[in-house]
Protein backbone atom coordinates (compact mmCIF):
# COMPACT_ATOMS: atom_id res chain seq x y z
CA UNK A 1 0.00 0.00 0.00
CA UNK A 2 1.24 3.67 -0.38
CA UNK A 3 1.11 5.21 3.31
CA UNK A 4 -0.31 7.84 1.30
CA UNK A 5 -3.13 9.70 3.48
CA UNK A 6 -4.76 11.71 0.78
CA UNK A 7 -8.36 11.12 0.11
CA UNK A 8 -8.41 8.87 -2.40
CA UNK A 9 -10.39 5.29 -1.32
CA UNK A 10 -7.92 2.20 -2.07
CA UNK A 11 -10.21 0.28 -4.55
CA UNK A 12 -9.95 -3.64 -4.68
CA UNK A 13 -7.99 -4.97 -6.98
CA UNK A 14 -7.23 -8.44 -8.71
CA UNK A 15 -4.07 -8.53 -7.25
CA UNK A 16 -5.43 -8.79 -3.51
CA UNK A 17 -7.56 -11.95 -4.61
CA UNK A 18 -7.22 -14.88 -1.98
CA UNK A 19 -9.22 -17.00 -4.17
CA UNK A 20 -11.33 -17.93 -1.36
CA UNK A 21 -14.38 -16.99 -0.14
CA UNK A 22 -14.55 -16.25 3.56
CA UNK A 23 -10.99 -15.05 3.18
CA UNK A 24 -11.95 -12.60 0.07
CA UNK A 25 -14.63 -11.04 2.06
CA UNK A 26 -12.68 -10.44 5.03
CA UNK A 27 -10.05 -8.95 3.25
CA UNK A 28 -12.85 -6.95 1.50
CA UNK A 29 -14.24 -5.76 4.93
CA UNK A 30 -10.45 -4.97 6.11
CA UNK A 31 -9.96 -2.34 3.09
CA UNK A 32 -13.31 -0.60 3.87
CA UNK A 33 -11.75 0.19 7.59
CA UNK A 34 -8.63 1.21 6.09
CA UNK A 35 -10.74 3.60 3.70
CA UNK A 36 -12.78 5.05 6.57
CA UNK A 37 -10.06 5.38 9.11
CA UNK A 38 -7.33 6.92 5.46
CA UNK A 39 -10.64 9.70 4.89
CA UNK A 40 -10.95 10.28 9.05
CA UNK A 41 -6.58 10.90 9.35
CA UNK A 42 -6.70 12.78 5.74
CA UNK A 43 -9.86 15.06 7.68
CA UNK A 44 -9.22 15.51 10.62
CA UNK A 45 -9.62 12.93 13.30
CA UNK A 46 -13.29 13.47 15.26
CA UNK A 47 -14.59 11.30 17.95
CA UNK A 48 -17.87 10.04 16.07
CA UNK A 49 -15.98 8.99 13.23
CA UNK A 50 -12.59 7.13 15.23
CA UNK A 51 -16.00 5.30 17.79
CA UNK A 52 -17.38 4.14 14.39
CA UNK A 53 -13.73 2.59 13.16
CA UNK A 54 -13.11 0.94 16.70
CA UNK A 55 -16.73 -0.78 16.88
CA UNK A 56 -15.84 -2.02 12.73
CA UNK A 57 -12.60 -3.20 13.97
CA UNK A 58 -13.74 -4.78 16.96
CA UNK A 59 -16.65 -6.76 14.77
CA UNK A 60 -14.03 -7.56 12.06
CA UNK A 61 -12.44 -9.13 14.74
CA UNK A 62 -15.36 -10.99 16.35
CA UNK A 63 -16.98 -11.78 13.01
CA UNK A 64 -13.99 -12.67 10.89
CA UNK A 65 -10.86 -13.27 12.38
CA UNK A 66 -12.34 -15.64 15.27
CA UNK A 67 -14.54 -17.64 12.30
CA UNK A 68 -10.99 -17.68 10.24
CA UNK A 69 -9.64 -19.31 13.26
CA UNK A 70 -12.14 -22.18 14.17
CA UNK A 71 -12.14 -22.61 10.19
CA UNK A 72 -8.30 -22.98 10.36
CA UNK A 73 -8.60 -25.16 13.35
CA UNK A 74 -10.84 -27.76 11.53
CA UNK A 75 -8.53 -28.19 8.98
CA UNK A 76 -5.59 -28.59 11.16
CA UNK A 77 -3.64 -25.95 9.78
CA UNK A 78 0.01 -26.29 10.36
CA UNK A 79 0.82 -23.23 11.81
CA UNK A 80 -2.45 -22.23 13.84
CA UNK A 81 -1.02 -21.03 16.64
CA UNK A 82 1.46 -18.53 15.31
CA UNK A 83 -1.34 -17.30 13.72
CA UNK A 84 -3.83 -17.18 16.52
CA UNK A 85 -0.92 -15.42 18.24
CA UNK A 86 -0.71 -12.65 15.68
CA UNK A 87 -4.99 -12.09 15.27
CA UNK A 88 -4.56 -11.77 19.51
CA UNK A 89 -1.62 -9.12 18.89
CA UNK A 90 -3.65 -7.25 16.60
CA UNK A 91 -6.68 -6.95 18.69
CA UNK A 92 -4.36 -5.73 21.97
CA UNK A 93 -2.56 -3.49 19.53
CA UNK A 94 -6.09 -1.74 18.58
CA UNK A 95 -7.16 -1.61 22.30
CA UNK A 96 -3.84 0.30 23.04
CA UNK A 97 -4.79 2.21 20.21
CA UNK A 98 -8.00 3.30 22.10
CA UNK A 99 -6.78 4.07 25.05
CA UNK A 100 -4.24 6.24 23.01
CA UNK A 101 -6.95 7.93 22.03
CA UNK A 102 -9.16 8.11 24.84
CA UNK A 103 -5.64 9.79 26.68
CA UNK A 104 -5.45 12.37 23.94
CA UNK A 105 -2.81 11.12 22.48
CA UNK A 106 -1.80 13.41 19.47
CA UNK A 107 -0.12 10.83 17.27
CA UNK A 108 -2.24 7.64 17.45
CA UNK A 109 -4.50 8.01 14.52
CA UNK A 110 -1.29 8.32 12.08
CA UNK A 111 -0.04 5.04 13.90
CA UNK A 112 -3.01 3.32 13.50
CA UNK A 113 -3.82 4.22 10.06
CA UNK A 114 0.11 2.88 8.81
CA UNK A 115 -0.39 -0.25 11.48
CA UNK A 116 -3.75 -0.93 9.42
CA UNK A 117 -1.99 -0.71 5.98
CA UNK A 118 0.61 -3.19 7.40
CA UNK A 119 -1.43 -5.45 8.77
CA UNK A 120 -3.26 -5.63 5.01
CA UNK A 121 -0.17 -6.11 3.59
CA UNK A 122 2.05 -8.10 6.24
CA UNK A 123 -1.04 -10.76 7.22
CA UNK A 124 -3.76 -10.23 4.73
CA UNK A 125 -1.58 -10.59 1.49
CA UNK A 126 0.94 -12.83 3.38
CA UNK A 127 -0.12 -15.04 6.17
CA UNK A 128 -4.08 -15.55 5.39
CA UNK A 129 -2.72 -16.31 2.00
CA UNK A 130 -0.45 -18.73 2.76
CA UNK A 131 -3.27 -20.31 5.19
CA UNK A 132 -5.31 -20.35 2.17
CA UNK A 133 -2.45 -22.25 0.25
CA UNK A 134 -2.89 -24.81 2.71
CA UNK A 135 -6.41 -24.97 2.53
CA UNK A 136 -6.30 -25.50 -1.34
CA UNK A 137 -3.25 -28.22 -0.89
CA UNK A 138 -5.18 -30.14 1.66
CA UNK A 139 -8.18 -30.23 -0.77
CA UNK A 140 -6.47 -31.62 -3.31
CA UNK A 141 -5.19 -34.46 -1.10
CA UNK A 142 -8.19 -35.65 0.64
FE1 LIG B 1 -5.61 -14.18 9.76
Amino acid sequence: MTKKTDLQPYTWKKKYELNHELFDNQARKFLEIINIMKELVARGVDSTGISEVFFQLTHYFERYMIQEEIYLKELAYDRLERHYKAHREFMDKIIAFREGFERGDKDFSADMYEYLEKWFDDHIMVDDRRAVNFIREKSKKS
